[in-house]
C-alpha cells in the first residue's frame, strides 16, 4: 500500500463513552429493505433480530446492539454480507431516508464532496442541538494533487465504516460529483476507531 499523508486527529470532537444510538440509521435499514424487498421480508428480519417495533423513529434513541443485531439478521435473511448490507443502508440514507426530512440541511453544506466532508462537523454539531446526547463520528478531508480525496473516520462505534463508505459514495451521488470509495487503512486505538478512506472521482 502507497504511504498516506496523516490527516491531524482531534481526538476532542468525539466523546469518550458511548451512548444509544438515534433511530435514523435502524429506519434507513427498515426502509431499504420495505422499498428493494418487501414487508414480508422486513418482518423476517427484525422477527430474526428479537425487534418488536415495526418502525423506528429518527428522534428516538436505541441500543447499538439493535443496530448490530439488525444488520446481523438482514445479512442472514437476504444472504448477503453484512459489510455489503452496511453499505447499502448508509447510500440508502443518504439518497432517500435522509433526503426526506434533512435534504436542505444536506443542501446547505456545499456544492461538491469536498465542501461536505469539510462542513460535516459542523453539521453533526448544530444537528446535536436538536438530538441531545448523540455521539457523532468525525470526518476530516484532505484533497491530493491527482484530485482524490484523503477522508478520515473516527468514531466510538466499531464495525460502522462500511456504512461510512455507502454514505459517502450517496453523498457524492447525490451531489453529482460521484466518488469510487475505498477503505486503505483502520486502526483502533483507546476504544477511538480509526479509518482512513480514499475517494477518486468515478470516470465519466
Ligand atoms: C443532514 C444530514 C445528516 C444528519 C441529520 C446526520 C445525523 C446523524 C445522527 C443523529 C447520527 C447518530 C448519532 C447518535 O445518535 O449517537 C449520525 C451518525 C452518523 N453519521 Fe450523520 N448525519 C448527517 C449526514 C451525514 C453524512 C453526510 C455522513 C457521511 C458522509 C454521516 C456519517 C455518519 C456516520 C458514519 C454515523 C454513525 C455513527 C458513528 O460512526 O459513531 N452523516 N448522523
Amino acid at each position: 500500500m502507497t504511504h498516506l499523508p496523516h490527516v491531524t486527529l482531534n481526538l476532542k470532537r468525539v466523546c469518550a463513552d458511548t451512548r444509544p444510538m438515534y433511530g435514523l440509521v435502524n429506519q434507513a435499514v427498515a426502509d431499504l429493505v420495505a422499498t428493494e424487498w418487501d414487508d414480508a421480508t422486513w418482518n423476517a428480519i427484525r422477527t430474526r433480530a428479537g425487534i418488536d417495533e415495526d418502525r423506528f423513529i429518527a428522534t428516538h434513541r436505541y441500543d447499538d446492539q439493535v443496530t448490530y443485531r439488525l444488520v446481523e439478521a438482514a445479512s442472514e435473511v437476504l444472504g448477503v454480507d453484512t459489510e455489503k448490507i452496511l453499505e447499502a443502508f448508509g447510500r440508502h440514507w443518504i439518497l432517500f431516508t435522509g433526503a426526506k426530512g434533512w435534504g436542505p440541511t444536506l443542501d446547505a453544506a456545499g456544492d461538491n464532496l469536498l465542501e461536505v466532508l469539510q462542513n460535516l462537523d459542523a453539521l453533526h454539531s448544530r444537528v446535536s442541538i436538536t438530538m441531545p446526547g448523540a455521539q457523532m463520528p468525525s470526518f476530516d478531508v484532505e484533497q491530493r494533487d491527482d484530485n482524490t480525496l484523503l477522508v478520515q473516520y473516527l468514531s466510538r462505534r466499531p464495525g460502522l465504516a462500511p456504512m461510512a463508505v455507502g454514505l459517502l459514495q450517496g453523498l457524492g451521488e447525490r451531489l453529482g460529483d460521484p466518488h469510487e470509495v475505498a477503505e486503505v487503512s483502520a486502526s483502533v486505538s483507546e476504544g477511538l476507531h480509526v479509518h482512513q478512506f480514499l475517494a477518486s472521482p468515478s470516470p465519466a
